[in-house]
This record gives structure tokens, C-alpha cells and sequence, in this order.
């Protein structure tokens, strides 16, 4: 298999957003805006155009993965600058042949080279530990209500830079969609049945899950 990992060109936009979409259909939710999250977000002052990947084989766009700008703020005040990555998403028939992982590989070590500091994403743990993700807790990070959801995990990108303090974790304003213009969005893409899906129900309980 010959896979290219390339930066996105405006080119592959609606390629990329047509494949968050299949990827996330039905998978948390019946339907997903996962794919007008991508849309949003290459034009928000929080998206990291350096980390935004396409995955080719064969000359097509097969994958994607987007990062942008988040932070942490410690107990006296102190901000230290985070990145977040998501959506990331294979198209559904080139899923489990290792794709994903080399695409997150990549964009990591990219990062590192960056000289960012530390990645932190809501994500399942059994996906991403793999990747030397571990548990916001172990970090003492905590969602700005001081919770310890199960599926936020950090990867520190330098060496001890998230010890000696208590942080919380702050997302982009990105993230916040409006369904009004989600759906105008999702209209222009062709119609899909929403329906349930057992992940539909692994996701309600994940993201109910607290350390
Ligand atoms: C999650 C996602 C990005 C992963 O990409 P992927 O290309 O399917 O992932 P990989 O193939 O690299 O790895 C997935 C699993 O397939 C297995 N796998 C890899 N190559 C394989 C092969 N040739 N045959 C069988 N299994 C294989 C891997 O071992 C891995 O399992 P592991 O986690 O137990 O190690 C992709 O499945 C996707 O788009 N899913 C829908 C959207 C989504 O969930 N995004 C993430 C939200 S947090």
C-alpha cells in the first residue's frame, strides 16, 4: 500500500469533509456534524493549518486529521498554551489497515518538531493509550467544572511540562456549532438515514464515565 501524508490544499476540502462525514455517520449519534466541525474549522483563528493532514493512496484522499489551538490554565493563573486534534477520520472501507495510526503518528511528531507542548483530546482510551495518551487525572487536568472525564487524555510533548501544578482544560470556541447553520451545511451533502448504532450507546457511556 503506498500512503502519502500531506498537508490539506483547499482542493481536498469537500473530499475531506464528505469523508468526516461517512466516518462519523451513526457512529456516536444517529447522524454527525463532525463534518461541519471540519468545515468551521479551517477558518477559525484556533485551527493549526501546519497540522492539518490528508492521508493518499492511489492518489486519493483517503483521511484526515485536524488540530487546533486549546490551553490550560494552572491553579495561580498561569495559561500554558495546548493542542487538540479532531476530528480525525478514515474513509469507512480503508479503516483497520493501520492508516489512522501512521496518520496520528505523523501529525505527532510534527507537532513535537513544532515545539508545541502538549496534546490533550476527548477520545476513547481504548484507541489512543497506544499512542502514549494517558488519563487527564494522571496530570491532574480537569474539564473547567473540575471533572476527570474518562476520555480526556493528554499526551505531553515535553518532557515535565504539565508537573507541579493543577490545571483545567479549556477547548476552542470552534467546537461550539450552530445547529441552524450545521444544518443549512449538512443539507448540501447527500441525504443519509439516521439511525441507531450500538456505538451510539458505547459513546453515551464514555462520555458519562468519570475518574
Ligand atoms: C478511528 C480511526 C481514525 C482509526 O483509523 P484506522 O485507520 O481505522 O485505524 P488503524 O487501522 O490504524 O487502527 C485501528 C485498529 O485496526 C487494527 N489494524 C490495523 N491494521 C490492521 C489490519 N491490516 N487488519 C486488521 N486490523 C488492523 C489496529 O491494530 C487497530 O487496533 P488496535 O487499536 O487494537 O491496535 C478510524 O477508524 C475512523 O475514522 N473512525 C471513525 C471516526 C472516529 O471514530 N474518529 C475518532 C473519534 S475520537
Amino acid at each position: 500500500m503506498n500512503l502519502i501524508i500531506r498537508n490539506e490544499k483547499s482542493s481536498d476540502y469537500r473530499v475531506v469533509e464528505e469523508i468526516t462525514r461517512k466516518a462519523f455517520w451513526n457512529l456516536h449519534v444517529p447522524g454527525c456534524d463532525e463534518h461541519f466541525l471540519a468545515h468551521r474549522l479551517r477558518t477559525h483563528q484556533d485551527f493549526i493549518s501546519d497540522l492539518d493532514f490528508v492521508a493518499l493512496i492511489d492518489n486519493q484522499v483517503i483521511a484526515n486529521i485536524m488540530f487546533s489551538a486549546s490551553y490550560l490554565i494552572g491553579d495561580k493563573g498561569y495559561k500554558l498554551d495546548t493542542i487538540t486534534f479532531g476530528p480525525v477520520s478514515v474513509l469507512p472501507e480503508f479503516q483497520r489497515q493501520g492508516i489512522g495510526t501512521k496518520l496520528i503518528s505523523h501529525s505527532i511528531e510534527r507537532a513535537a518538531n513544532l515545539g508545541y507542548n502538549a496534546i490533550i483530546i476527548w477520545g476513547n482510551p481504548c484507541e489512543y493509550c497506544k499512542f502514549g495518551f494517558k488519563a487527564s487525572k494522571a496530570y491532574r487536568i480537569s474539564t473547567p467544572e473540575k471533572k476527570y472525564p474518562c476520555c480526556l487524555l493528554v499526551k505531553e510533548l515535553k518532557s515535565n511540562i504539565l508537573s507541579n501544578n493543577n490545571w483545567r482544560f479549556f477547548e476552542s470556541k470552534a467546537f461550539e456549532i450552530d445547529k441552524k447553520k450545521f444544518e443549512a451545511f449538512d443539507n448540501t451533502f447527500e441525504a443519509q438515514k439516521k439511525e441507531f448504532r450500538y456505538s451510539q450507546e458505547e459513546f453515551a457511556i464514555l462520555s458519562n464515565a468519570y475518574l
